[in-house]
Parts: structure tokens; sequence; C-alpha cells
């Protein structure tokens, strides 16, 4: 057969719009507990099934323990039927919730064509004019790179840095910090121009402190000093940094906000000290602290950016948007991975950037407003209460000690059988965390401070 003569007729194409998507209809009333144990039979039976076949290293069902069937902006519906407010958004990934704006995104994309490697799409090219305008006017010129997921973006930024600086050196990274968990195999990757741009490959970390009044009484120019001798004395016993990374907000590390300006010192001693700057907003990106990434908080202007997470609006994408002068420095090939920008994902990035922005004000209004309605509570558990925008943490500590995981475990079930989905992170394990949708409606946030003041209040050691 000639393809080339036509002779091929296309089949259908079918719109994925003229199928029916299954009524969601909520009850009168959220959180709506309908079985007298959380999990519900039906949730007990799936997890019994998933556990027997899936590792058991799992983390979330032990958190979370029901079955999803389907969820609408806001709300989770389990296998039972009950219905759950979500503070918790998959760790940030769902800045707009369980959103029709992403299903109608990716069902429109998918009735085209959805894997095509690098070769280019207007999908992806439109996702990359969005992202440029969701950056500052002076960052509008940087390129971009694609990965997959968090740890991806940011190893990949590392070795960016390691490549435009010309050294196999070490990175500064902090005390408490989280970039993902990855690496390691491209040492069995046999082809050397496959391995000679990856620097990580063996990667030398710098450990610095950040500034975290609760526990450790650092402040910013405590890290600065530190940096000073890792930097400029040789007999100090460091290697050399050529880079630093950092979040604008420590995210897994216990919602952390560093003190005022300490972006912007870093920033300077950087500058001074020929270091490049990469930003992590794997986490406060995306809008997520009020301001479309975190950085902007103290209006610097980093180097490289890693970012991922709520990109995709749900669908696994990252990137590294890096400096347009350092592309000339990178060797082709310079990262690989079959899956980097999936067209749903793009196509779902698109949609998500042009709705974030509509809700910026917003979450920094209700942010500082939840937070005030958390710290009122007044339980004599609560150590702080911290954050910025919707990336709000409550510390919990008894007897000047951090709450133990037990407890902790205890709680988040116990909201969860109210109906209240919320996650922990910290050094400790000892942080609440809100990281509900930007669009989320304000009632959700009152409801759920409410039975978060009742698991506090009915906690028993
Ligand atoms: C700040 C930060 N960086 C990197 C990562 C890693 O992302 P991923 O889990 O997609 O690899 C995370 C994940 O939580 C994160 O919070």
């Amino acid at each position: 057969m000639n393809y080339s003569q036509g002779t091929h007729m296309p089949s259908k194409v079918v719109s994925l719009e003229e199928e029916e998507k299954e009524a969601f209809e909520l009850p009168n009333k959220i959180p709506w507990i309908k079985t007298t144990t959380i999990p519900g039979e039906k949730s007990k039976k799936i997890l019994a099934e998933q556990a027997e076949m899936e590792t058991s290293t799992v983390v979330y069902p032990k958190s979370f323990p029901i079955a999803i069937k389907r969820a609408q902006d806001s709300v989770v519906e389990d296998v039972d039927g009950n219905y759950f407010i979500d503070w918790f958004t998959g760790i940030c990934v769902l800045n707009l919730g369980h959103s029709d704006i992403v299903r109608k995104a990716v069902s429109k994309q998918l009735a085209k064509v959805w894997h095509t490697m690098e070769v280019p799409t207007e999908t992806r090219v439109e996702f990359m004019k969005e992202l440029r305008k969701s950056f500052p006017s002076n960052m509008r010129n940087y390129k971009t790179m694609f990965g997959i997921s968090g740890a991806d973006a940011c190893e990949t930024a590392m070795n960016i840095a390691h490549a435009v600086s010309g050294a196999r050196a070490s990175t500064v990274a902090f005390e408490g910090a989280y970039h993902g968990v990855h690496g390691g195999i491209i040492s069995a990757t046999a082809g050397r121009h496959y391995r000679i741009p990856v620097y990580s490959n063996g990667m030398s970390i710098v450990r610095a402190p950040y500034p975290y009044e609760m526990w450790y009484d650092y402040d910013t120019s405590d890290t600065l000093s530190f940096l000073e001798k890792v930097v400029n004395d040789p007999e100090a016993g460091y290697e050399k940094p050529d880079s630093l990374i950092v979040e604008p907000v420590q995210g897994e590390g216990g919602y952390i906000v560093p003190p005022e300006g300490f972006l912007k010192a870093l920033r300077e001693f950087c500058d001074k000290n020929d270091l490049i700057m990469i930003i992590d907003e794997v986490q406060t990106g995306m809008g997520r602290t009020g301001k479309m990434w975190g950085f902007e908080w103290d209006s610097i202007k980093p180097d490289i950016v890693a970012v991922s997470k709520s990109i995709g609006g749900g669908i696994p994408l990252s990137l590294v948007y890096y400096r347009e002068d350092y592309d000339a420095k990178l060797p082709t090939p310079f990262h690989l991975g079959t899956y980097r920008a999936n067209a749903l994902a793009l196509a779902a990035g698109t949609a998500v950037l042009r709705e974030l922005p509509k809700h910026l004000d917003r979450v920094k209004a209700e942010g500082n407003g939840l937070q005030k309605r958390l710290r009122s509570i007044g339980s004599p558990l609560i150590a702080d209460v911290r954050g910025r925008g919707f990336m709000i943490g409550v510390e919990l500590a008894q007897n000047q000690k951090p709450l133990s995981k037990t407890r902790m475990l205890n709680l988040k079930h116990s909201m969860l059988s109210k109906g209240l989905i919320m996650h922990t992170c910290g050094h400790f394990g000892n942080v609440f965390r809100f990281m509900g949708a930007l669009n989320i409606p304000s009632e959700y946030l009152e409801t759920g401070a409410r039975i978060f003041e009742q698991a506090l209040k009915t906690t028993t050691s």
C-alpha cells in the first residue's frame, strides 16, 4: 500500500465532550460521612486488595485509609459514598482542585495527540508562551527544559548549574530541605555522552543552616556567616560550591517561612561569590503562596527555577526555567526521558496557568484569615501557626517537645473520620498543613478549621 497516495481512510474522531461524565451530585451538607467507621466496608475491601498486590512501602493509604471513587473541585467522594473536604490537593498538585478546567483541556488534547517526544506541537509552544508570561518581566527570555517530576527538575537544575560553571563542584542545600528522591541510574547507562553532562552522579552537597525559629536559634546572619566560611575559607574543609538551591518557603521541612529578606540576602551572597542561585518552586510555585512564584515575595531574580506539581494540573510534568545565556553552555543531549512534556500535561498546564492569576489576591487575604482563625483555636498543643497564602503550617508540641508521630496520625485519622483530608510535614512530623485549592470555597475553610479544632480538643495522649 502506498500511504502517500492517501488511500487510508481516517476513522471517526471521537470527541470526548460527547461522552457523558457521570453526574457528581453533592449532598446538601459537606462533609457528609454516612458510614459508621472510616474506612467503610467498600473502602476496606479495596484497601486490602491493593495491599495484597502493591508494595507495602506505599505511604498515603496509611494516612488516608479510604478508596477514592471520584472528586470534584475541593470535594472527594470515597467508594462508600462519604464526601470529604480536600485540604490536601495531592500535596499542592491540584491548585485548582479536581477541576473541570483541567478535565476539559485534557479531553480536548486527547482527541488530537498525546505523545510526540520533543517534536513540536502548537500545544507545546502555547504552553511555553504562557509560562513565560507567568514570570516577572525581567525573566521572560528564560529557556525551558522539561522533565517529569519535581525531583527530576531539581536534579536537572543542579546539572545545568554545574555544566554552566564548568566545575564538578558542590551545591549548597539547606537543613530541612526536600528536593525529591531521584537519580543514580545514570551510572548504569553506558554511553559516555549521556553521562558527561550529568554531574549530579555522585553529587556533593554542603548542608547549610535554615532559619527555623521554633527549634533552632539561627537567623539570616548565621546562615550567611556559615556560607562565607564554606566559600572563602579553604581550610574549612568544604568542597567549594558553584550553586545554591533553596525553597522560598520550606515545604516538607515544615512550612517554614524564612525571615523577610532571606532570599534577597542569599541572592546578594550568590552574586558576590559567583554562585548560581536555584529556586525550588515545586511546592511554592503556581500561586500557592499568593504570588505566582514564591521568590517574588523577596523581589529577586533567580538564575534557575525548578517547577513541577501544579504546573501540569495533576498530569505529571516538570520543568527547569533557566537563564537564556546558559543555553549555549549546555551540550546536546543534556537531559532525556521518554515521557517528558506529555501533550496532555502541557494542555492542562496552559489552562491552569491562565486561570491561577485570578485567584492570587484571594489566596493572600483568605490565607491570612485562615491563619488568624487557626491561631484563635488557642489549643495548648498549638506551638506555632505560620505560612504564606495557602501554604499554612500548624506546629504541634507538648512539654516543649514535638507531638509524637502516633498522636499526629491519630489526629489525622480523627479528622478524616469527620470529613477533612489534612496532611502533615515537618522535621519531626508534627506540623499539620493546609494546602487547599486556591479556589476552595470559603465555607470549606471555616468547616475545616472547626474539624481541626474539634480533633485537637478530643485528642488524648
Ligand atoms: C519543594 C519540593 N521539591 C521537590 C519535590 C519533589 O517532587 P516529586 O515528588 O514530584 O519528585 C517536592 C515534593 O514534594 C517538593 O516539595
